[in-house]
């Protein structure tokens, strides 16, 4: 990753923090995105600082279509260019927002943020898009209700974004799907647990092991950094 320019939406912790402060250690300049908490991401952009590498902070609800564009204005005057855009940010489990806000996010967002960034992204670039198996495979398995918005969004930002894979193809622009099993010690894991009491043991105990943000954060970071993209999804955690 080695003077590449990698722009990581929802940076500011999680998995995306974790990926962001990888692909700093591999050599990246990254741009770090995120919607409220900017203490939070401001210590990330001092993590890859600390490695080395420049880092810059970019706030911007992505669903605020004005707000994304700013930001890839901002990172086109810095950098000139983005090699790598990470679409990590995901939301609609939150409480008080409207019913079609996950939509907007998981789907509209997405496929708007590809639209804005790929006018600054070169032949050689790539999109990896971060994904829960849940929303992976919404239209084969159920998931429980109180998640079942932000899987249908995700799903269909996935869709959507599969869609644009022949025409980015031509451009140079290759896509890479990541998708992940509950991940041991986030929020989103906290708040499944909270709806479904139980949730979180049972599925340990049927898939063995959760994965970690670590683990998680290692299979992005490295789908990102792979001169071939993988073909196939890349798959983290059991999917059965
Ligand atoms: N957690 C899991 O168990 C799990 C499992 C499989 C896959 N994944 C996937 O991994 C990704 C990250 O998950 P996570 O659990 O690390 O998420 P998280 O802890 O909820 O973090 C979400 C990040 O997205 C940002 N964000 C939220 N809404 C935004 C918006 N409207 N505009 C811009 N940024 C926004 C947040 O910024 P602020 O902090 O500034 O609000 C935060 O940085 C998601 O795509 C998720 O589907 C997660």
């Amino acid at each position: 990753m080695e003077g590449k320019v990698v722009l990581v939406t929802g940076a500011s912790r999680g998995i995306g923090a974790a990926t962001a402060e990888r692909l700093a250690g591999m050599g990246a300049d990254v741009v770090i995105n995120y919607r409220d908490k900017k203490a939070r991401a401001e210590k990330v952009a001092e993590i890859v600082r600390s490695r080395g590498q420049q880092a810059l902070l970019a706030q911007a609800d992505l669903t605020d279509a004005a707000a994304q564009r700013q930001m890839v204005d901002d990172v086109a005057k810095k950098f000139g260019r983005l090699d790598v855009l990470i679409l990590n940010a995901s939301g609609g489990m939150e409480r008080d927002v409207p019913a079609d806000y996950a939509m907007r996010l998981n789907r509209d967002a997405q496929t708007r943020m590809v639209d804005l960034a790929t006018r600054i992204m070169p032949p050689g670039s790539r999109i990896v898009f971060v994904t829960s198996h849940q929303a992976h495979f919404f239209h084969s398995r159920s998931t429980i209700p109180e998640y079942e918005s932000v899987a249908a969004s995700k799903r269909a930002g996935e869709d959507a974004l599969r869609e644009r894979e022949q025409e980015l193809a031509r451009r140079g622009i290759s896509l890479v799907v990541v998708s992940g099993d509950v991940i041991e010690g986030t929020i989103t894991a906290t708040l499944l647990d909270r709806a479904r009491p139980g949730l979180l043991e049972t599925r340990r105990r049927e898939a063995g092991h959760l994965p970690t943000v670590d683990e998680f954060a290692d299979a992005v970071a490295s789908a990102a950094a792979r001169p071939e993209p993988p073909a196939e999804p890349v798959y983290v955690g059991q999917t059965a």
